[in-house]
Formats: C-alpha cells, structure tokens, sequence
C-alpha cells in the first residue's frame, strides 16, 4: 500500500517541475493553488497524499478507500475544510486530527465504531462536523467538549442506544443536533444541559414511544424539533412546557390515537407536521392557541374521520395545509377554512371526498388547491369546480389529475373534460323542484291531519266533566282541594278519558268544559307561567295514579309548605278574574301540541 502510493508520489515528482513542488498535484486530483483546494474524489486512494500544497485549505476526498486518518492530515495545518466521506476509516484516534483552523469536517459515511476519549482534540475552530452514516454506538463523556465553537452536529443514522449524561459536555456554541436513526429509547434530556444555544434538535426514526414531562427544558432556544417516525404514543401534557418558543414541530408517523394536548401551549409554532397518526378528529381546541401556525400537515392519518368546523378559528395566519391520502376522510365542513385570509396552498389529495363544497375552498386568494384522487361524484354539485378549471387555468389545481368517480357512466372520465350537459344540472333542478313540490304537499296532508284531529278531540273533551266527577269521588285527596283556590288541577288524561302519565289535561271548574284542551305538560306548565310566574308543577302520587297537579302557589296538604295551606292563599290571590278570562281566551287558541 504505501510502496503503491510511494510510487505514485515518485512518478509525480518526475512529471513536475521542481519549482512546483512545493504546490506538487497528483495526477487524479484537481488542485486549484490560488483557492488552496483540492478535490480528489473518486481517486482509490488508500492513503491521504502527503504532496499536496501545504497551506492547502480544502480537502475533498470523498470516495476513496482510506481507513486510518489520524495523523494523515497533521502536514496541512492550515485546512479549514476536509471532506473524508464515503471511505473506510473505523475509528477516531486520540488527537488524530489535531488541525487547529479546520472548521468542516465530513467523516460521514464510512464505519467509525471508536471513537476515543480525545479524538477531537485541537479542533477548537470547528462549526461543522459530520458523522453520519457510521457504527458508532457510544459517546464517550467528554468527547466534544474541545469543540466549544461546534454549531451543527450531525451523529445520524449510527447505533447509539443511550447517550450520557456527559457526552454533549461543552458544546455551548451548538444550535443543531441531529441524532436522528440511531436506536434511542428515550429522550436523552440528561444530556440537554450542556446544549444552551441549540436551535435545533432532530429525535426522527428512534424507538423513543413516548416523550416525559419536562423533557426539553434545558433547551430554551429550541426553534425546531422532529420526532417522527419514533413509535411515540404518549406526549406528557407537560412535554414542551419548557420550550413555548418552538417554531416547527414534527411528529408524523408516530402511533398517536390522540392530538397530543401539549401542542395547545405552543403558541409561537409556525409548522405542524401531525400526519401518519391514528387520531380519529381534530377539535377546535386542538389548535386554539397556535394562533401563528402557517402550515399544517394532515396526511396518512389513517383514522381520521373528522375535522370539526371550527378548528382553524385559532390560526388566522394559516397559509398552507396540507391534509393529503387519509383514507377515511369523507367530508369536511364547508365552512371550514373560512376566515383564513393567508391561505395559499391547500391540498386535498387522495381523501375520501365525494363533494366538495362551493364554500369549502377559498378558491379565489389561493394560489394552487389540488382535490385529485378524491372519489368524486360528478353531478351538478361540482359543476362550480368544472366551471372553475375552465375559467381560471392557469391558477394550479392539478385539474387534469382530477378524475370522476360516479355517477356509473362517468367513472374515470377528467372532470374537466366533461361537457356542462354531463354534469346533469338541468335534469337535477327538475327532479330537485318536483322534489320540493311532492315535500310541499305532505306537509299540507299533515297539517291537515293534525287540525282534523286536533278538533276531534275537542269533541271529545265533553268527555272531562265525567272524569272529574270520578276523580272527586274517589279516595285520593284531590277533594281537600279547594278548587276556586286551585284553579288549576291537571290530571293525566288521554283523548279516550284514560289517564296516562306523560299526558295532560287541565279542568277547571271555573272554566267552560267546552274550552277544554288537551295539552302536553310542558305546553300547559309554560302557559300557566306566563299567566303567573308563581305557577309551578306539583306531582302528586297518590293510589295507583299519578296526579300531576299544578297549583298556583302552595298545596294544602304538602308538608313543606303546610303553613300556607290553610290560610289564604297568596298565590291565588294574584289570579284575579282577568287572569282567568285570559286563560279562558288561551286555551280556547291553544292547539294541541
Ligand atoms: C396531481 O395529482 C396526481 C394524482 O392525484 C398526482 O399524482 C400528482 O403528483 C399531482 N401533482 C402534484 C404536483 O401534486
Ligand atoms: C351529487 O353527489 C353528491 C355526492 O354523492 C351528493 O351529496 C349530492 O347531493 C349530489 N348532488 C345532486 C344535485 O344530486
């Protein structure tokens, strides 16, 4: 290996005049002396060339087959970048890279399993450092801790399981963290308190199923977090309460059955990924505090049925939703997005919809809205939207993905293809005024009926007298009843003089028998309130029937008011005989309810 490259370096230097030794390129690099860089992608490089223009500032050898890199760069002390992806190094040795002015480091992709205690030593200029792609599966405390000017971090797709509590020691510049596909089960929020400026943080595509009180609350700066794809099912009411400036939140293709009621104390959020859930609904409280939301996503929310009318009462300055592929979506209120005067984009691809609603989109003020792969049903009801795509083509609504999905003999036909004659509009105002007709004439059928039988049973009120005759012979105490001082003795009563619960009648036998009326309870007890507002019910069980009375103040034989039943009656007293001219005149309009 180094006999090859020793080799290579000879036939170099016989190639190059001396004089540019100094700046000496191999042959399957581009150098560039007046940047300083040099790209040797793709070379098969074994080793890092030790030829190149020591104050080179960037190295880019992506590609190549080098496994050891400690100590490989120690000549070009002046390197700022380095780009070591894609090749074979398996470990980051103690001060392997000691380069003092580098601040990008790219060892991503290759099959780092160690890395050591002080492997980045010396690197106290870096901003960026990359390591996806590699098997690392621990961090050993303290390992970042020279890195005190490291802003973005990227330790994606390794195998880290835990993380210690130690292990993001010193790292007081860093505002991106990206942890996301490695195998965490919990949030590690230990770890959080040496991160003071992250912006940043992405948790996606771990096995974190759930997410503690208080997890972020070391960081107070965080703007942006994912957690999808993380098998979460439970988000503690109290889990952003420490981060309330979160500005993007996501958490699709996550298991949750709920809208995590956390999401409510996010009042600075902007954009909300929430799809690929099973959440049946979303509520109007789901959203009433993120009252500077702009972008939504709804989509592969296999369960989600309904979206109550009110939900984005909340979020006025909703510019773009994206509500895509849920496949039990079938309606939406049409009065849904109304009052979002930002609304730009909004996609309803691939729901269950069969109608859309002339209301529903605010067709007008939005750049595109895209409704394709929906089941339509192409009949008059769309004709607003067929009529849309004709007038206005050039506003994006993926017209020409828009297909019918009934009526039978225009399934798979383009909406917009259609002629005005297909959509049926003329055959469907005829049948819809026939409709309306045949609906006016039942009505008058059934009005008919009940005045008809309403005056039938005035007849057969004559029937009254008797049974309060029964009544007043029979052993309940009805008879301690003064009847000029209740006035108002209802009796359960039907049409056919059987009594019956649930039935009213009202004789008084100051009025006319021939004004009697039938009358349901509540009907008969409002009326009497408004005659006296101290009327009120009295249910009176006595024998085997149910009296239901109704006096005007007190009873007579009642035990909690007994010391008014024998003396005069004050509740009575204010029936005077207008009142019961009144009554007379009422019941006499009253129809039967
Ligand atoms: C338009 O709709 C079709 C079918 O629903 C879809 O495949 C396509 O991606 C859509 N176009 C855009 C730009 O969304
Ligand atoms: C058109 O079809 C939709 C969906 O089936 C239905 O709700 C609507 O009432 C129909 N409109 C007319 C005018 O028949």
């Amino acid at each position: 290996m180094f006999a090859l490259s020793f080799c290579v370096l000879l036939t170099s230097i016989w190639a190059v005049p001396a004089a540019r030794w100094s700046a000496f390129c191999p042959a399957r690099c581009q150098c560039n002396d007046a940047e300083l860089t040099v790209n040797c992608a793709d070379a098969g490089f074994e080793v890092v060339p030790l030829t190149l223009n020591p104050m080179v500032k960037q190295i880019t050898i992506p590609r190549n087959i080098i496994a050891n890199v400690d100590s490989a760069f120690g000549v070009y002390a002046h390197l700022e970048a380095l780009d070591v992806s894609f090749n074979l190094v398996s470990k980051l040795g103690s001060r392997g890279l000691e380069l003092r002015e580098l601040r990008r480091l790219d060892l991503s992709h290759n099959s780092i399993t160690i890395v050591e205690r002080d492997a980045f030593e010396g690197l106290e200029s870096l901003t960026h450092l990359t390591l996806k792609r590699n098997s690392i599966s621990e961090l050993p405390s303290n390992v970042f801790t020279p890195l005190h000017n490291l802003k973005v971090l990227d330790l994606s797709q390794n195998k880290i399981s835990t993380i210690g509590a130690g292990s993001f020691h010193g790292l007081t510049s860093l505002e991106r963290l990206v942890l996301r596909s490695n195998s965490l089960r919990h949030v590690p929020s230990d770890s959080f308190v040496y991160l003071p400026n992250l912006r940043s943080l992405d948790l996606g595509s771990n096995v974190l199923s759930m997410v503690d009180e208080a997890a972020f609350d070391h960081l107070k700066h965080l703007e942006e977090l994912s957690m999808d794809q993380c098998a979460l099912s439970v988000v503690h009411l109290e889990a952003f309460s420490g981060v309330a400036g979160l500005k993007k939140l996501y958490l699709q293709n996550n298991n949750l059955l709920v809208f995590p009621r956390a999401i409510a104390s996010l009042s600075e959020l902007d954009e909300l990924n929430i799809g690929g859930n099973l959440i049946p609904k979303i509520s109007v409280n789901d959203l009433r505090h993120l009252k500077k939301l702009k972008k939504l996503h709804l989509t592969r929310s296999e369960n989600l049925e309904r979206i109550e009318e009110d939900v984005f009462r909340h979020t006025p300055e909703l510019e773009e939703l994206w509500m895509e592929f849920n496949m039990q979506l079938e309606h939406l209120p049409a009065s849904l997005l109304n009052h979002l005067r930002q609304l730009r984009k909004v996609s309803l691809r691939g729901n269950k919809l069969k109608y859309i609603h002339p209301a529903l989109l605010p067709i007008e003020q939005l750049e595109s809205f895209d409704v394709s792969g929906n089941p339509l049903v192409c009949n008059c009801s769309l004709s607003w939207l067929w009529q849309h795509m004709a007038n206005r083509p050039h506003q994006y609504h993926n017209s020409s993905a828009v297909r019918c999905n009934g009526p039978s003999h225009l399934e798979s036909d383009f909406l917009k293809s259609l002629s005005d004659g297909q959509l049926e509009c003329r055959g469907e105002s005829g049948r819809g005024i026939l409709a309306v007709m045949l609906t006016s004439v039942f009505v008058f059928c059934l009005v008919g009926m009940i005045l008809f039988l309403a005056w039938r049973r005035r007849i057969t009120d004559a029937r009254v007298g008797t049974i309060i005759k029964d009544l007043d012979s029979s052993p309940v105490n009805y008879a301690s009843y003064d009847n000029h001082k209740y006035p108002y003795i209802i009796q359960p009563y039907t049409t056919l003089g059987r009594p019956i619960s649930g039935q009213a009648f009202a004789p008084n036998a100051m009025l006319d028998p021939s004004s009697y009326t039938t009358l349901s309870p509540n009907a008969l007890q409002s009326y009497l309130m408004s005659l006296n507002s101290v009327a009120r019910p009295i249910v009176e069980p006595t024998s085997n029937r149910a009296y239901q009375t109704l006096s005007c103040n007190s009873r007579p034989n009642s035990g909690t008011s007994s010391s008014t039943s024998t003396t005069t009656d004050p509740g009575y007293e204010t029936i005077d005989r207008q009142h019961q001219q009144q009554q007379q005149q009422a019941y006499q309009s009253l129809i039967y309810v």
